[in-house]
């Protein structure tokens, strides 16, 4: 596998040739090691697979113009998953081997990171191995950590086009609690009104607002944006703390937008975006425009419909620094 990927492959498809692989085994994690990609052996009774003892993340690795490879805010997406390991009672990773597990597997797979606009897509997995199908209120003791890495170019088909977005206002992504936990639980809990969305309304997307609220949506948080101001959902458990969201709203202020977090309405959105502008943010979707909001059958056209103009600034001030272009001021990236 190398950097002849095909652009349009889907996102995540394909893999790197190396993965890492720790195990924790009776109380500690063990050395991990470097191996081909390829099926491992986990029991049939293991605590993930019946009681969801299951975390991830998701980060990338970009290569500069001059070749060097850089991982973003990777410490940030390491602190995250071992706050959704403490959430679900697994075995908390050490930070160090996490961080030492990417980087050798960046490092064995440098051929394989695109070029710019492309990324390394660094998948860090922890799932309870613990064989005992009566522990539905123990927690696993023995526990496997793999870190995967995929190149990836668009994460929506079609590349750079507004998304059409349908607000769901009954189901819940997850339970509340675990909104802030990347576990694959909740992905599983969305994918229902998801495709429900796609097949009745064309939607890339849906976004959750249940009691009308916004959250976010399966993937990516959610911004509303307008000439000199970013509002979005304050922190709370009900969803994923984005790394991109908060780059996005620590550059913000430079870019000349003030923040607005609490928490809004459908009602407020729809009026907002009468004029202003909407985006998903995330590692996958960076900043993507939206065009559409879609309500029961009604739809409502965001701004022009096209992707707003700062939506375009927000996002390519956030891909200059990724991509080296502009400084890193904040320290966000770690060379490899
Ligand atoms: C549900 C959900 N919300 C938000 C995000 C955005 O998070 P980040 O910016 O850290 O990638 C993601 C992507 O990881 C996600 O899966």
């Amino acid at each position: 596998m190398t950097s002849t990927t095909p652009q349009n492959a889907p996102f995540g498809s394909i893999l790197t040739d190396v993965m890492a692989i720790a195990w924790f085994h009776r109380g500690e994690w063990r050395p991990h090691t470097l191996k081909a990609v390829g099926p491992i052996e986990i029991h049939p009774a293991a605590h993930a697979l019946h009681y969801g003892s299951e975390c991830f993340e998701g980060f990338k690795a970009y290569k500069w113009a001059d070749g060097s490879v850089h991982v973003f805010r990777m410490d940030r997406h390491i602190e995250r998953l071992r706050q959704s390991a403490r959430a679900l009672v697994l075995p908390e990773p050490d930070a160090g081997q996490v961080a030492q597990m990417v980087t050798e597997v960046i490092d064995r797979c440098r051929s394989a990171v695109p070029d710019a606009p492309g990324a390394l897509y660094l998948r860090p997995l922890l799932f309870g191995t613990m064989a005992n199908i009566g522990a539905a209120s123990t927690p696993t003791d023995e526990a496997c950590l793999v870190v995967l890495a995929s190149p990836v170019w668009d994460y929506f088909a079609g590349g750079a086009r507004p998304l059409r977005i349908y607000l769901e206002e009954h189901a819940t992504r997850c339970a509340s609690r675990l909104g802030v936990v990347k576990t694959g639980g909740n992905y599983a809990a969305a994918l229902g009104p998801t495709l429900a969305a796609r097949a009745q309304h064309k939607a890339d997307q849906v976004l959750f607002c249940p009691g009308g609220e916004v959250q976010e949506t399966g993937a990516a948080n959610f911004l509303a944006i307008r000439d000199g101001e970013i509002l979005t959902r304050g922190l709370d458990s009900t969803f994923l703390h984005g790394v991109t969201r908060d780059s996005l709203l620590r550059m913000a202020p430079d870019l000349g937008f003030k923040v607005d977090e609490r928490i809004f309405t459908i009602a407020e959105l729809l009026a907002w975006v009468t004029t202003g502008e909407a985006a998903l943010s995330g590692t996958a979707a960076v900043l993507s425009g939206v065009g559409t909001l879609i309500r029961g059958r009604e739809e409502f056209r965001v701004g022009s419909g096209a992707i707003g103009p700062n939506t375009q600034t927000l996002r390519a001030a956030l891909l200059a620094i990724q991509h080296g272009t502009a400084p890193d001021r904040h320290g966000w990236l770690t060379r490899v």
